[in-house]
């Protein structure tokens, strides 16, 4: 069979989830405590690609470097290409050429998720003869995606990137398939107006030079993780399938119900209660007497007394003592929450980096 290769983008600045992506690029925020982009690398995979490529950007690429090294934990061989300031997703994809050469390839952008990954998309283009081809997903904000306008035979005319009217609630999801034909049309794209070379128009370009592009429609979830929001309810639609397992330790009288993930060196204390979906992580340690509920990630060595955890995420390496009720939240790497109760004068006392946002 003829070789594929995999491109994952995992530059872009992630304006909208600062102060996160101020000490890490987005893709390595996690969902369900595993990096967005290994949900990519993982589909690519299980679609039957070994050869993968990351596009770096300029925050912090050597924290990707550190986690994905040579691909061989994950069972792919990964080779680093440097992007830099991000001038758009062609101009990243026109930096894999050499890396490519001729063979079919996958450009995944590595803040995406799929639930039903990309084995079927890979094999209808392996067995077709197109040079490009796209996922479409009906959304209910097409206006903030590149979106498709169809023929009345349903095929694809037309691209245009977050238009102002959509022509179809279709957004054009970040998978995209190749052939070589693709470098000779970003090599003659100019920046848009938001000075980006942008995918949407070379996918255009290739559909204007007379180039057959398919596309398929998705049928289960897709999420694309710009804001907060989308991160937790990213984070909602990975939970809702785990498979619960605990691998830790109850004490006393603590109730574990629903679909809960526990992880090794984990102690649940006496009077917890853990309501499913939620995955906890290694090392942590929670009570006494603390609730965690539905929809809730905790990464490896958190701990939390006390209080309540609702639709949350918190990264790791986190002390949580408040006694408060903390929802919707998004709480990064080693931070400390605790109680002001005691403290003279009376009031929160806040250490916060720019760009911070706290509901109080
Ligand atoms: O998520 C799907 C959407 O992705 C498509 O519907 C749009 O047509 C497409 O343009 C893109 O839109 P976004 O505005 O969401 O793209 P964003 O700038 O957020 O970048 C998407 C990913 O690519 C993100 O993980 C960062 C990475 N990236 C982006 C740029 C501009 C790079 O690695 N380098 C870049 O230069």
């Amino acid at each position: 069979m003829r070789s594929m290769k995999g491109v994952i983008l995992h530059g872009g600045r992630g304006t909208r989830l600062r102060p996160l992506t101020h000490t890490g690029p987005k893709q390595l925020i996690p969902i369900a405590n595993k990096p967005m982009s290994q949900y990519a690398l993982e589909d690519l995979r299980e679609a039957g690609i070994r050869d993968i490529a990351i596009v770096l950007g300029d925050v912090t690429p050597e924290k990707v470097i550190e986690y994905y090294g040579d691909g061989s934990n994950f069972g792919v061989r990964v080779t680093y290409i440097r992007q830099g300031e991000p001038k758009g997703i062609a101009q990243a994809v026109g930096l894999a050429q050499d890396y490519v050469g001729d063979d079919l390839f996958v450009v995944y952008l590595g803040d995406n998720l799929l639930r039903d990954g990309i084995r079927n998309l890979v094999e209808d283009f392996r067995g077709s003869n197109a040079a490009g081809q796209i996922a479409l997903c009906h959304v209910k904000n097409p206006e903030a995606f590149g979106v498709a306008e169809l023929n009345r035979e349903g095929r694809v005319v037309r691209l245009i990137e977050k238009p102002k009217a959509p022509p179809s609630d279709l957004a054009l999801v970040g998978v995209y398939m190749f052939r070589s034909m693709i470098f000779d049309v970003i090599d003659r794209l100019r920046p848009s107006e938001r000075g980006e070379l942008e995918i949407t128009e070379a996918v255009q370009g290739l559909m204007d030079m007379g180039y057959e592009v398919a596309s398929h429609v998705v049928s289960g979830w897709w999420k694309d993780t710009g804001k907060p929001e989308d991160i937790l309810e990213a984070n909602q639609l990975v939970l809702s399938d785990i498979r619960p397992i605990n691998r830790g330790r109850l004490e006393g009288d603590a109730i574990v119900t629903g679909k809960v993930s526990i992880d090794e060196g984990t102690v649940i204390g006496t009077g917890c209660t853990i309501r499913g979906p939620v995955i906890i992580g290694k090392n942590c340690k929670l009570g006494p007497e603390t609730y965690v509920g539905p929809y809730s990630s905790v990464g490896d060595d958190v701990s939390i007394r006390g209080g309540e955890i609702e639709n949350s995420i918190i990264v790791g390496d986190t002390v949580i003592e408040c006694g408060k009720r903390i929802v919707n939240s998004l709480i990064g790497r080693n931070s400390r929450i605790v109680s002001a109760d005691m403290n003279l004068p009376k009031g929160y006392k806040l250490i916060l980096g720019e760009n911070t946002f706290i509901s109080i």
